[in-house]
Parts: structure tokens; C-alpha cells; sequence
């Protein structure tokens, strides 16, 4: 137990022995730019405590503290370096700098150094500097340097929110948003969306002006307010014309117009010169050189003729434009017009117009008696000629009687409404053409063309059996023939032509026809005979001749049979028989 205590001992005191052979001292050179206190004093034992000032333009690296206190370290340093230094900028944040070609980076700085600086696009300098200068503070002022451009909400008193955008927000360089103004605003300059520029405002500004309606003196208008150009939407202006003037379109010379929310007038707010229009020119006689009718100012003159048929209006020889916008007279050619004459109850005309409307040239009137007893006597058509006389005198209805003319044209007498004529031809070799009974009828006329007696003719004439004409018409006079003919081997038998008389065929005759007598017959018969004529196979015995037939050899005629000579009757003949 006891060896132990003195161990202990032993180890204890050679560390007395070494701490104090050295003692550890803090030492301090003195320093540009620091104060100390105390002050004069360069040796500190440990445990010292040291007060350190920094004088102007210097701090203690690190903290950038002015004032610091240090303590001497057991180990003889001191807590924290006990010497100020030159304040420093470092390269401040250059985010927003525009560098050149020579100059592209931003070093660090001593205190109040100076550098000047350009900011990029988009950028701007803060508080418009243009320098930066390295402060008390260690940072280059300003900062920071360069400012995003921004454009803060604008006046917005004009614009017209959605339902959706409410308000307008914070924009950055070249943002654009579109926009409407509020009724009775409208976007200033005409466009239609903002624009955040350079100087961090919005353009336009305003955004929404309120509407104006503008209004510059024109010659021959009046204004009430007078002398004010400039209205707001509602304004109300009176608007005359002067002398000479008028609206166009609705030729008033007076009235009122509005302005409107989207900075028009409600109709035009100018007087213009009167003019006329071209007028109706219906009646007008152009010449080569002057063919239409131009618009014209008020008082303008045009010298004019009028056409075949028209008078001028009041004689007039020029038209004037007149205060009403219409040339004067109007129109400028009257159509010349016929009086009608009085008509007694008797004749009807028709074709007079309507109302107590003139009967212009040209214009035709046609008259009838209505009464068949009555005869229009007089011109039937009536017409209103140039010189507003009528063509003709106007006819009148007289009693209508009908006249009998004979056949060289006299008239021989005169016969009342309603007699009959009968007629009938005195020659029998004439005949009537056309109806044999005439009327007196309407108006003096009478019912038909009185009849004709003509020479009775007679038609083609009749067929003749087996035989035909010489001289075959479709008509044939009075008295003339026509011939006929019969065919080979018939004979003609009565006359050889017959007559037209009094539209009759007169005459008569026939074809009488050969007998056939062929081979077969005869010689079933056993007979034969001397003198064929024709055709051996069929042979023929002309009407009237006689035939001596004979019996073939060792034949003898039949008891009952007919004699041996015949004679041919219109195509009969009686054949013997032999056995
Ligand atoms: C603005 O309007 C224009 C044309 O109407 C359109 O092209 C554009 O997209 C709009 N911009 C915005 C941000 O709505
Ligand atoms: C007059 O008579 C003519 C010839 O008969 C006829 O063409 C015309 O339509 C008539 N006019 C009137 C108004 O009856």
C-alpha cells in the first residue's frame, strides 16, 4: 500500500518540473490599421485578454467586425487572429452585367474602388447607377448591381376584366397580355394588348382612353356647342346646315346626333353640298354631242329640248338645281295631251285612262256602236298626235242602213236594219255562188257577200265499164264533150263522148266484151272453127261478129244442138255440139 502512494508522487512532480522551466507568452507586432489595448504591450501570458480596434478602412478578416477582443491561448496563440486588414470587396454577384470583349469578369476590389458597369437586357441598373463602388460593408454598392426589369401593375382604371383575369399582375421585359377596355374606354392608340418595355412601364399608358368623338369644322355646317371639337359618348350636338346645304341621304338641314360608346357619331355629323341627282329624263331630246343628264351643284343650269311629243315644263328652255336637290321644272318634258270631244250617248270609246288622267301623244281611242241598229260613221281608231290634236275627228253612230250595189259598184238603194234579200240566178246555164238569202245586220252591214250567178260547169265525168276517156278534166265548161274509149277487143255501142249542159252529163254508151271461146271448150264440144283472133290458147269472138263452127272429122252436130253459125252478143255465144 505504501509503495504505491510514493509512484504517485514521483509522476506528479515531474510536471512541475517542466512547466516551470518554460512559461508560454502570447506575442503582438503591431499592425497597420489596429489599435490594442492595453496598448504598448507585446508579451501577453496566457489567460490575457486583448482589445483590438480596427481603424478606418480596415476590419478583421472573417467577421468584417471593427472591434474584437482575443484571449492568449495556453499554447500561445491568440483565440482568433488579433490583426485588422485592409477591407475587400469580393466579385459581387454579376448575373445581370453586360461585359465587353476586353473586360469580361468583375475582380475583387479595394475599399472605394470604383468600377463602372452596363446591365444585359432585360436587366437594369439598381437606382440608375452607373458605377459600383467597393463600400465600408466589403460588397460593391449597388447592390445587387443589375435589376430584372419589371413592370409593376399599371393604371388600370380603363380595362375591362373577365370573369377569369381579375387583376393585372407583376410582368417582366417584352410580356405582352392582351386586354379589353371597359364600354365607353378604348385601347389607347387602337392596340389591343400591353406591352412591359425597357423604362418598367406598361405601354400604352393609359392602357383604355375614354372614347372621344372627334369632330373638325367642315364649310357649310354649324355646330351647337360651338367651337368645341372634342365630346365624351352620350355628348349630344346639334348639327344646321347652312345655306346651300343639306345631310346627305335624308336632305334635312337640321338635327341632332349622339356619340356613341365606340367614339362614332350616331349618323354623320357633316353638311354637304346640295346637288341634284340626274332627273327623269323620259321627255328629253339629247343631241350627239350632250346624251344623258349629269349630277349637278345647286344652282347649276342645263339648257334641254324636248322630244317629239313633249313640251317643256312652263316652256321652260334651261333646268336649274334647286335647294330640294331636284332639278327644275319637274319633269323636265311634259308629254303633249289630246282633250277628248264630247261623244253622244250613242257611240262607246274605249281606251280613254283611268281618273281624269291626260290622253297623251300616241296614245289611240277605238269607237264602236253597241246598237246593232247603229253605224259607226267616222274613223273606228282615233289617235292624239304631237301637236295635242286629235288624227281624226271623233265618229259618231247614225242609224245604220245597208246599201244594194249592183254588180259594177252603183249603189241603187238603201234598206233598214233587219230586211232580207233573196236571190236567185235568171239564166239556167248559171248557177248562185253563196247564200241565196242576205240580211241587213249590225251596224249597216249586211250578214253576207251578196251571192254570184256563174256558169254552171260540170265535174270529172262519170266512169265508163270497161273503157275510159279521151280528154279526162276535172271540169269542164258548158257544153263541152268528153270522149271515151273501150279496151281492146270490146266494142263501143252508143255515143262516143257525152256533153256538160247545164252541169249534167248528157249522153250514153257501153263496152260491149268479146266472147272468150278456148281450145277446151271446143274439144269437148268436137268442134273447131276457121278464123281465131288472139291468142290461140285463149281466143276471143268480138261482140256482133258471126263464128261457122264445124264438127271435127267422123263428128256429126247433136240433134239438139245449136247451129253451127253463132253470133258473139256482149261476151255470150251459143257453142253447137258434134258426137
Ligand atoms: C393575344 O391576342 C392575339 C391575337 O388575338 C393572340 O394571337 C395571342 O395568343 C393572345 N395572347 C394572349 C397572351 O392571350
Ligand atoms: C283598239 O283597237 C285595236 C285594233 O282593233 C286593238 O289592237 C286595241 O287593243 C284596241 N284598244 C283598246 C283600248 O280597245
Amino acid at each position: 500500500m505504501k509503495l504505491h502512494t510514493t509512484a504517485l508522487f514521483l509522476v506528479i512532480w515531474v510536471n512541475v518540473a517542466v512547466s516551470a522551466e518554460v512559461e508560454v507568452k502570447c506575442l503582438l507586432s503591431p499592425v497597420k490599421g489596429t489599435e490594442y489595448v492595453p496598448s504598448g504591450q507585446n508579451v501577453f501570458s496566457s489567460g490575457d485578454i486583448l482589445k483590438i480596434k480596427c481603424q478606418q478602412g480596415h476590419w478583421s478578416f472573417g467577421t468584417k467586425a471593427t472591434e474584437t477582443t482575443v484571449t492568449c491561448n495556453d499554447d500561445g496563440t491568440w483565440s482568433s487572429p488579433a490583426n485588422c486588414e485592409k477591407i475587400t470587396c469580393d466579385p459581387p454577384d454579376d448575373s445581370g452585367v453586360q461585359y465587353s470583349r476586353w473586360d469580361w469578369s468583375w475582380r475583387r476590389g479595394d475599399l472605394k474602388d470604383t468600377k463602372d458597369y452596363r446591365c444585359k437586357s432585360g436587366y437594369k441598373p439598381t437606382n440608375g447607377a452607373t458605377y459600383a463602388e467597393c463600400t465600408n460593408d466589403g460588397t460593391w454598392t449597388p447592390n445587387p448591381l443589375c435589376e430584372e426589369i419589371t413592370c409593376d401593375p399599371p393604371d388600370d382604371s380603363g380595362v375591362q376584366y373577365s370573369q377569369w383575369q381579375r387583376r393585372w399582375q407583376t410582368g417582366k421585359l417584352k410580356d405582352q397580355i392582351n386586354y379589353s377596355c371597359k364600354p365607353k374606354f378604348e385601347p389607347t392608340n387602337g392596340v389591343k394588348f400591353a406591352e412591359c418595355t425597357n423604362d418598367g412601364t406598361w405601354t400604352p399608358n393609359p392602357l383604355c382612353e375614354e372614347v372621344k368623338c372627334l369632330l373638325s369644322p367642315i364649310k357649310g355646317t354649324e355646330y351647337v356647342p360651338s367651337g368645341q371639337n372634342v365630346f365624351s359618348s352620350g355628348d349630344i350636338l346639334k348639327i344646321k346646315c347652312q345655306q346651300g346645304h343639306w345631310f346627305f341621304g335624308t336632305k334635312a338641314t337640321e338635327k341632332t346626333v349622339t356619340c356613341n360608346d365606340d367614339g362614332m357619331w350616331s349618323s354623320p355629323a357633316n353638311c354637304e353640298k346640295i346637288t341634284c341627282d340626274p332627273p327623269d329624263d323620259s321627255g328629253v331630246q339629247y343631241s350627239r354631242w350632250d346624251w344623258s343628264w349629269r349630277r349637278g351643284d345647286l344652282k347649276d343650269t342645263k339648257d334641254y329640248r324636248c322630244k317629239y311629243g313633249y313640251k317643256p315644263t312652263n316652256g321652260a328652255t334651261y333646268a336649274e338645281c334647286t335647294n330640294d336637290g331636284t332639278w327644275t321644272p319637274n319633269p323636265l318634258c311634259e308629254a303633249l295631251s289630246c282633250v277628248p270631244e264630247a261623244t253622244d250617248g250613242r257611240v262607246v270609246v274605249s281606251g280613254i285612262p283611268d281618273g281624269n288622267a291626260p290622253v297623251l301623244f300616241g296614245h289611240k281611242l277605238n269607237f264602236s256602236c253597241p246598237n246593232p241598229e247603229h253605224k259607226l260613221k267616222g274613223s273606228p281608231q282615233v289617235v292624239c298626235t304631237a301637236d295635242g290634236s286629235w288624227s281624226n275627228r271623233f265618229p259618231t253612230c247614225n242609224d245604220a242602213t245597208c246599201s244594194i250595189v249592183e254588180m259594177n259598184g252603183n249603189a241603187i238603194a238603201t234598206m233598214q236594219y233587219g230586211h232580207k234579200l233573196q236571190f236567185e240566178c235568171s239564166k239556167p246555164e248559171q248557177v248562185l255562188h253563196g247564200e241565196p238569202e242576205v240580211v241587213c245586220s249590225t251596224n249597216g252591214q249586211w250578214s253576207h257577200p251578196f251571192p254570184q250567178c256563174k256558169e254552171r260547169t260540170c265535174g270529172p265525168p262519170p266512169a265508163l265499164a270497161d273503157g275510159d276517156t279521151v280528154n279526162y278534166k276535172e271540169q269542164y265548161r258548158n257544153g263541152e264533150s268528153v270522149y271515151y274509149k273501150c279496151q281492146t277487143y270490146y266494142i263501143l255501142s252508143g255515143q262516143t263522148f257525152k256533153k256538160c249542159q247545164n252541169g249534167i252529163w248528157i249522153g250514153h254508151m257501153t263496152c260491149l266484151a268479146p266472147c272468150p271461146v278456148d281450145a277446151e271448150m271446143m274439144a269437148e264440144r268436137s268442134i273447131t272453127f276457121s278464123w281465131p283472133i288472139g291468142d290461140p290458147n285463149k281466143l276471143y269472138v268480138t261482140h256482133g261478129d258471126f263464128t261457122t263452127f264445124r264438127c271435127t272429122r267422123d263428128k256429126r252436130l247433136s240433134s239438139n244442138s245449136a247451129a253451127l253459125r253463132q253470133q258473139c252478143d256482149n261476151g255470150v255465144v251459143n257453142l253447137p255440139r258434134c258426137e
